[in-house]
């Protein structure tokens, strides 16, 4: 078994979107509740990467709108991996703006998810045995 910060490592996940007319607001910009969505969903992949088990978003933190992005723009949602709780993670995202036509890029969002594994019965499970959890150092 690979130690925790290279399961950590491993699960960090980048997407880039194209910000289109379809997802902007009435001002041109990115739509808040489009942007998270894609954060929940890069989140949602980085924690199962992570886990390789079945979640559910059950809360996020505050998440904050730093700079509008405008429409014609990339945007890059970036999820890694914070804290490892038993049966919960905690994914961190990242959202950058990109000018199509120059090198400018600047973080715009960022927000916390956490998800919880979840069983047959949709119930929390362990996220590692306890031998893992041994090798890992995690409570
Ligand atoms: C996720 C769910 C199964 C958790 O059930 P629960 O009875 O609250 O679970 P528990 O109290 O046993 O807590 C399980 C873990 O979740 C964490 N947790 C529960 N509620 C939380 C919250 N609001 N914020 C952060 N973590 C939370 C606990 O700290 C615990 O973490 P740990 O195992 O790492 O120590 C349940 O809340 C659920 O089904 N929610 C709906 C999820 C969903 O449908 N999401 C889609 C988006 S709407």
């Amino acid at each position: 078994m690979s130690s925790l910060e290279e399961k950590k490592k491993r699960a960090k996940t980048s997407i880039v979107r194209t910000v289109f007319p379809g997802s902007t607001n009435h001002y041109d910009t990115l739509f808040g509740g489009n942007a998270l969505k894609w954060m929940d969903e890069v989140a949602f992949i980085t924690a199962t990467r992570f886990g390789r088990s079945k979640f559910v978003t059950v809360s996020t933190d505050r998440i904050d709108f730093n700079t509008p992005i405008p429409e014609g723009h990339f945007v890059e949602l970036i999820g890694e991996i914070g804290k490892v709780g038993k049966s919960s993670v905690v994914v961190e995202v990242s959202v950058y703006l990109e000018e199509m036509y120059s090198e400018y890029r600047n973080l715009a969002v960022k927000g916390e998810f956490t998800f919880v594994a979840i069983g047959e019965n949709r119930r929390p499970v362990a996220l590692f045995s306890e031998d893992d959890k041994n090798s890992f150092n995690l409570n």
